[in-house]
């Protein structure tokens, strides 16, 4: 770096973000995290980041930000990203997370950011035949969600064209895991996701895990996924940071291995050595039976390689955050909040 840079990370308290903020300010850069705390923990931002809590959907609130700070570029996680909720209520979605990246689009190229990284998601390829799932794989987004990853995906392709604004957009397929020192972790209000599920279960916070349906066209009969590690997810970010200088990027992000809701539970079973009840219910609307990522597009170009590529580490690394803090980040250390203006 010639100079030290200065990252604006929106939703950088959430799971993914705060990952990537770690990763940053181990880095060097200097980062100021924007984020509604919604979703998102104060206690996820470590004190070297400055936290500005705001809403994109505020121009004023950006129009401070901007003036506050000057930035090299842009990590753009905040959003709502749940694809059940996207099928009950598809305008939070098709408007608010394409609204917000829009004023963000549009502040960042007015302050002349050439750098944008986009948390985008393997649901912009709906339920493909073919597996694993490059690049080049049609685009048939699965929800709304999909769909407005999707519309950004395009409205960052035209600030390429228009400003000279390079971006890559990162298709994660199923971010999971956790810090390796365990200092951070995933904790969702409510919780969807399946691996944090299955851990409550062992944990004792809940009776059951539902398997939402077994009779997929798949070895058991559940759905396979393409789990990859947070941490993985965030040099990722580290990585195409340095590429953008020279040019925009689309990368698809998994380990290019599925594993069945099944073996996830007998995994987490393993590494817990705590009993897990099962209960088959019906299948969850829109689940397609398997995605598998080909990352090998990432991993020619930067050279990306996942350090924790196996499902157990993943697991062991999630069930560690659990046991150090039970109670998610709620019992964490409050810090204070950056005024900007
Ligand atoms: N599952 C269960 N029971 C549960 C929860 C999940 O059986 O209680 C199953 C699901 O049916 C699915 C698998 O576990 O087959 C994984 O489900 P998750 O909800 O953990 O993740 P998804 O694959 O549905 O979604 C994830 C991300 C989305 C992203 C999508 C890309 O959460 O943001 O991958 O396809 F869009």
């Amino acid at each position: 770096m010639p100079h030290q840079e200065t990252v604006l990370v929106t939703g950088g308290a959430g799971f993914v973000g705060s990952h990537c903020v770690a990763e940053l300010v181990a880095r060097g850069y200097s980062v100021v995290v924007f984020d509604n705390l919604q979703q998102g923990h104060r206690a996820a931002v470590p004190a070297e980041a400055e936290l500005v809590e705001g809403d994109l959907a505020s121009p004023a609130t950006l129009t401070r930000l901007f003036s506050a700070f000057r930035f090299d570029a842009i990590l753009h996680f905040a959003s709502n990203s749940l694809v059940g909720e996207s099928m009950r209520n598809p305008h939070l979605y098709l408007h608010d997370n394409v609204v917000n990246a829009l004023n963000l689009v549009q502040f960042a190229a007015d302050n002349g950011v050439r750098r944008f990284v986009l948390s985008s998601t393997a649901n912009l390829f709906g339920m493909p035949d073919r597996m694993p799932i490059d690049e080049n794989t049609e685009i048939d987004p699965g929800s709304p969600y999909g769909e407005s990853k999707f519309m950004i995906e395009r409205i960052l392709h035209w600030a390429d064209k228009v400003h000279g604004m390079h971006s890559a957009c990162l298709r994660y397929f199923n971010a999971a895991g956790a810090h390796p020192d365990g200092h951070l972790g995933e904790d969702h209000d409510p919780e969807t996701h399946l691996i944090p599920l299955v851990l409550d279960v062992a944990a004792g916070k809940r009776p059951h895990i539902e398997i939402f349906g077994d009779d997929y066209p798949t070895h058991d009969g559940t759905c396979i996924r393409d789990y990859i590690h947070v941490s993985d997810l965030a040099d990722a970010h580290i990585r195409v940071l340095s590429a953008l200088d020279h040019r925009s990027c689309r990368y698809n992000l998994g380990n290019g291995r599925g594993y069945t809701v099944r073996e996830v539970i007998e995994t987490a079973r393993r590494v817990t050595g705590r009993d897990i009840a099962v209960k088959v219910g019906a299948r969850r609307p829109g689940d397609p039976p398997v995605l598998i990522a080909s990352s090998e597009r990432i991993r020619r170009d930067l050279g990306w390689d996942p350090r924790f590529p196996d499902l157990e580490t993943i697991i062991r690394h999630a069930w560690d955050w659990r046991c150090r803090n039970p109670g998610g980040y709620e019992s964490g250390p409050v810090r204070e909040l950056v005024a900007v203006g």
